[in-house]
């Protein structure tokens, strides 16, 4: 029978292997890895080029509540686009209800935004923000049971943070019902107490935010939330890791049979502290949280990365416009470093940035690179085997890798609606030059082409 498409000349890479092959895709899914696989209706050329799964960003923000007159850059359209031009297929958002909000309802607004607006696929974790009894013991269960197999609790942030009972709770609940529980590790209280150090003297450029979030602040709560899921025996992902001290909290916990997950992000091998202290404003552009650190602990990342402690390397893109009053340069913005939005932008830049200092500087290989991307991605949160690989049965998403394309990241080349790169100047060394969604070709020479084809992936885990 004639294929739809054949993907034909290339290098396939996979997590476990690398070999010369072409895939045969019918119906949006992989039928065939060989040679000599017959015709097909389109024939895609890949000689001289790799060919991955299409990745999965496991960490992203788009059109999330953000309070205070903020607003998200990008919404589903803008923000999936943006990732498809990056070689990323699926992405997963944060479901973030607003104050008083039920799980629910929360999720139905995301839905219908998400509705007719994804580039890519997509699946939802949930943030839990509100522990109640109805919302642990009812909701939550019936969400998870429904394929919301993630949820996202806060150490940080006043509004978000829970307590330590309540982290147990979440844990306890998420076990039970078969779900994982993602962290954002900084004690609050150290921040709160030096930021206000900070203002009280004085201190209110973007600057202080790096030194009012410390190193110690995000080991202590990285140490304690492995010690909630130790207690409570709930699998965990310790997500933005940026530095040493909390890498060997989780080297322990997970020695200590700790079921710990560890993602770490670009912003903590590309950034440093230095980028926030410009003599303008303009370090808000860097203002994220976990700050980035010193070269001492983007080293320590590095080695983290190349020999296992972390699983995943996701963007945590979350876009404000930098030159706004809805964005980083808001009135409050303007003032002190505790209004800048924390957030930076990523989504298209994050595989480009891993593949030209990990795979082309020799750090990683490029099975491990589809590891960290896509395949730990699909198995931490449910989507393996649909998603992640290049196996028959497989979803048909597809990245397409030219190692001799060099191209400096420029903002205005970007896809997404942020007015800014972090990584303005960087210099890719590889591009994913064709993107493949569930058989369709989505991206050709770089460039985006069609509608909006991505998917809600609901039945995730089940
Ligand atoms: O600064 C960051 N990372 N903002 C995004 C929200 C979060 O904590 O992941
Ligand atoms: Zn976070
Ligand atoms: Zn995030």
């Amino acid at each position: 029978m004639k294929h739809d498409l054949l993907v034909r000349g290339g290098t396939v890479v996979t997590a476990s292997d690398i070999q010369e092959a072409d895939i045969a895709i019918r119906d949006g899914v992989i039928v065939q890895i060989g040679r000599d696989l017959g015709p097909a209706a389109r024939i895609v050329d890949a000689q001289g080029c790799h060919v991955l799964p299409g990745a999965i960003d496991s960490h992203v923000h788009l059109a999330q509540p953000s309070g205070d007159g903020i607003v998200m850059a990008d919404g589903f359209a803008s923000g999936t686009l943006s990732a498809l031009c990056g070689g990323t297929t699926t992405v997963m958002p944060f479901c973030l209800p607003a104050p008083g909000q039920s799980l629910r309802a929360a999720l139905a607004d995301y839905h219908a935004l998400a509705d007719g607006n994804l580039h890519t696929d997509a699946s939802f974790h949930l943030i839990l923000n509100d522990p109640t009894e109805a919302q642990l013991g009812q909701e939550l269960p019936a969400l998870i049971a429904e394929g919301y197999r993630s949820i996202k609790v806060f150490m940080t942030y006043e509004g978000l943070r829970l307590r330590d009972d309540q982290i147990l709770a979440t844990m306890d609940a998420a076990r039970a019902a078969g779900a994982v529980v993602m962290v954002h590790a900084e004690n609050e209280d150290v921040i709160r107490h030096l930021a206000d150090r900070a203002e009280r003297m004085g201190d209110l450029v973007p600057a202080a935010h790096a030194r009012t979030r410390p190193v110690a602040a995000e080991r202590e709560a990285t140490h304690r939330a492995l010690t909630l899921a130790e207690v409570t025996d709930a699998p965990v992902v310790i997500v933005h890791v940026s530095n040493g001290e909390a890498i060997e909290e989780i080297a322990r916990a997970r020695a200590r049979g700790v079921n710990v997950t560890a993602e770490t992000c670009p912003q903590y091998l590309v950034l440093t502290a230095r980028d926030l202290e410009s003599m303008d404003w303009s370090g808000a552009k860097y203002v994220c949280s976990p700050p980035p650190r010193d070269e001492a602990h983007q080293q320590a990342v590095w080695r983290a990365i190349e020999t296992g402690v972390f699983d995943l390397f996701s963007s945590d893109h979350c876009p404000f416009l930098y030159d706004s009053p809805t964005g980083k340069l808001n009135r409050r913005g303007r003032q002190s470093f505790r209004h800048v939005p924390n957030g930076i932008p990523g989504i298209e830049t994050r595989l480009p940035i891993l593949w030209t200092l990990g795979v082309m500087g020799g750090r990683i290989d490029m099975m491990r690179f589809v590891a960290l991307t896509a395949t730990n991605h699909a198995r931490t949160y449910g989507l393996y085997p649909r998603k992640g690989s290049i196996a028959i049965g497989a979803d048909a998403d597809l990245a397409i890798w030219d190692s001799r394309i060099r191209r400096t990241i420029r903002h205005a080349d970007l896809h997404d609606a942020c007015d800014y790169s972090p990584y303005e100047g960087f210099r890719a060394q590889g591009w994913p030059m064709t993107v493949i969604l569930r058989g369709a070709v989505v991206v050709e020479d770089g460039q985006p082409v069609g509608g909006p084809r991505g998917r809600y992936l609901g039945d995730r885990g089940a």
